[in-house]
């Protein structure tokens, strides 16, 4: 696995926005889709921010993107404050031209029952588009990536998996309080995620610079879930210079 260390945050955002904004473009000129797999949380806020400029500023067109989100809590409603939908829609897809047939987003208001049928259909979904061409990642303080909490196989499918409670105590500043912080979540299973043709991890602050040296120098284990992107062969973490701050 590759790393690439930047100044700051903005910078790298900057630079993971230029090449999907290449992919997109590539594919234009190609007649066919771009599919991109897409993280929430704090660290891809800067990308989206960039995404929004180059389309408003640069004529950048979403026209042929095809979004898959990693994950949504569960049980969520898409309009609730801490949806992931809304988070999205907020950040990145109210303001692009792309349709909004085209993005996708695990669905946190299904009956317990149809998650799993659900789960299997949205992996056929990517599987039709032939697989993700470029899939962003966070990293969780416990190595997860999408919600593949520690643990996770690697050929583990999408599904509906219990939150870490370290994943829950990161949280639950946005749900004001562990109590009201849910306990589940549907996600991406980690197959689907080694199956993207590019991946690209994301990691900003001393705060990660503990897990990324795990991550990316550590043994591959199913203990760290982003340690599997040692095994990818086109995967990068781009890092500012305090999560870089731990490797050798
Ligand atoms: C979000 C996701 C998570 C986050 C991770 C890091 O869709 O899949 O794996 O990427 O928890 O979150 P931040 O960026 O808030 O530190």
């Amino acid at each position: 696995v590759g790393t690439i260390v930047f100044e700051n945050s903005t910078s790298a955002s900057k630079a993971v926005a230029k090449e999907i904004a290449d992919l997109i473009k590539v594919k234009q000129a190609q007649k066919q889709p771009c599919i991109l797999g897409l993280a929430t949380g704090s660290s891809p806020k800067g990308l989206y921010a960039e995404l929004v400029r180059l389309h408003k500023e640069e004529g950048l067109s979403f026209k042929n993107v095809i979004a898959f989100n990693l994950d949504e809590y569960y049980p969520m409603e898409p309009d609730s404050i801490n949806s992931y939908v809304r988070f999205m829609k907020e950040l990145l897809f109210n303001h692009v031209d792309i349709l909004p047939e085209n993005y996708h987003i695990p669905d946190g208001t299904l009956s317990k029952d149809a998650i799993s049928e659900y789960c299997s259909q949205y992996e056929s979904k990517i599987e039709a588009y032939g697989g993700i061409d470029l899939q962003i990642l966070g990293i969780g303080g416990n190595g997860h990536i999408g919600f593949n909490e520690s643990g996770s196989l690697q050929n583990s499918k999408t599904r509906l998996v219990a939150l870490d409670h370290i994943t829950r105590v990161a949280a639950s500043g946005d749900f004001s309080g562990l109590n009201n912080t849910p306990r589940t979540a549907i996600t991406l299973g980690v197959k689907k995620i080694m199956e993207a043709k590019r991946v690209i991890l994301m990691a900003w602050g001393e705060s990660k610079s503990h897990i990324t040296k795990e991550s990316v120098e550590g043994t591959v284990t199913n203990l760290v879930p982003a340690s599997f992107l040692q095994e990818h062969n086109n995967a990068t973490f781009v890092l500012d210079k305090e999560a870089s701050s731990k490797l050798t």
